[in-house]
């Protein structure tokens, strides 16, 4: 018995839950594991919405013909997105269903064609084509860049169903329960962002357009190429991405260090107790090198400030600071009040590179950079002090 699940008369859930892989895209942890959620409309068509990553092929197949039986065919495969954690599976069921369509935009084809070299039995859809399944009626919305440029999203106009691709989507397996009245969604609030600032967050803008391109449309369901469907409190993730497209913050600080022996863990400790006397009461204190880039991103997308300390080494930051602002950058984040501070021995290194990374990225520079040779004293905790009070300030206006 195939675990499938209804989400109307017709359309079904066939995703697969992945607890075996360490790292999404190899770079991002995965402690809660992933879903990869896959969708078939059983109608006098049969259509595809998106597959999953090619490891869980087998499952897969026994999952649609659970629905469909052996003989049925499938007739089209709607590829709302090329990123091989969905499209990992078209290979089988192209060579299991032979004269399948598959239904994508031109950009869809240009990476079929890199992948794999189909060139015959494409469908090509634009902005607002439409294709006729019998009960079911799809409309097509392109959405490039959430999350790569061909990413399209697929509307059911009988039963009001978004499949979204990865908007709208979340790190962690489904658990039993796949839609959000199913579940707790405490256990996925912090997976959801993390998902959004890792792997869509760069692409804020494009979420935007894309809000846009939706707009009048009554979508009573929301499901996305991974986490929960949303069918009860669609609003609830809909303002979410949102405020995270548009990179708005929560009130609160999150200090991330990096730091060889301790003298700049000191200074963040010191720095996060002076903020939290002036009343903050959400302040994360982070090790760079112990805390993994994904989780540090996740913190920056939630507070509005952001406390960068480093020792120095070899005249720069200590690289898994380095590798943070880097990954800042390149993602484009903003809207932050930024504190910089860090210690050194005997030259520096550590506060003059991120001062240029503050030169770099269009972010409030909060108080003086604090920068604290050897061990740090009266002087040094005097300093952060002042930094904190900046930092705090702003925070309470
Ligand atoms: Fe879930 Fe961009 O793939």
């Amino acid at each position: 018995m195939h675990h499938t699940v209804k989400l109307s008369e017709k359309i079904h859930w066939i995703g697969v839950n992945d607890r075996k892989t360490h790292l999404f895209e190899n770079l991002w942890p995965l402690e809660n594991g992933i879903a990869y959620n896959s969708y078939l409309i059983n109608d006098d068509k049969v259509a595809l919405i998106d597959t999953v990553e090619h490891c869980s092929s087998e499952e897969y197949v026994d999952k649609i013909e659970s629905i469909i039986g052996k003989d049925k065919k499938v007739d089209y495969l709607i590829i709302n997105h090329m990123e091989p954690d969905h499209s990992g599976a078209i290979r089988t069921i192209v060579e299991k269903y032979p004269d399948i369509k598959l239904i994508g935009n031109v950009k869809t084809f240009k990476i079929i064609d890199a992948y794999y070299g189909y060139k015959d039995n494409l469908y090509e859809v634009k902005q607002d084509d439409e294709i006729d399944l019998g009960h079911h009626k799809l409309k097509f919305v392109m959405t490039p860049w959430v999350h790569w440029p061909e990413t399209m999203m697929t509307y059911d106009m009988t039963d009001k169903i978004l499949f979204s691709g990865d908007a709208f989507g979340s790190f962690g397996t489904l658990d039993g329960g796949i839609f959000d009245d199913e579940i707790n969604l405490e256990f996925y609030e912090d997976d959801l962002r993390r998902y959004f600032s890792n792997i869509v967050g760069k692409y804020g803008n494009m979420v935007q357009k894309a809000f846009k391109k939706l707009e009048g449309v009554d979508v009573k369901m929301i499901a996305a190429t991974h986490g929960p469907i949303w069918r009860s409190d669609i609003n609830k993730i809909l303002s979410l991405y949102d405020k995270w497209s548009k990179q708005e913050t929560d009130n609160g600080v999150v200090i991330i260090f990096g730091s060889m022996y301790g003298n700049t863990e000191k200074l963040a400790d010191y720095i996060a107790r002076k903020i939290s006397e002036e009343g903050i009461k959400n302040i994360r204190v982070r090790d760079a090198s112990k805390t993994h880039v994904s989780h540090l991103i996740n913190d920056i997308w939630r507070f509005k400030g952001v406390v960068l300390g480093s020792c120095a080494y070899n005249s720069g930051m200590l690289p898994t600071m380095e590798h943070l602002t880097n990954t800042l950058e390149h993602m484009g984040v903003k809207n932050h009040y930024l504190g910089l501070f860090g210690s050194y021995s005997w030259n520096g290194g550590g506060v003059k590179t991120l001062n240029k990374f503050a030169e770099n990225v269009d972010w409030e520079l909060v108080g003086d950079p604090v920068d604290i040779k050897g061990i740090p004293g009266e002087e040094a905790f005097a300093k952060c002090d002042a930094l904190a009070q900046e930092m705090a300030k702003k925070l309470n206006e």
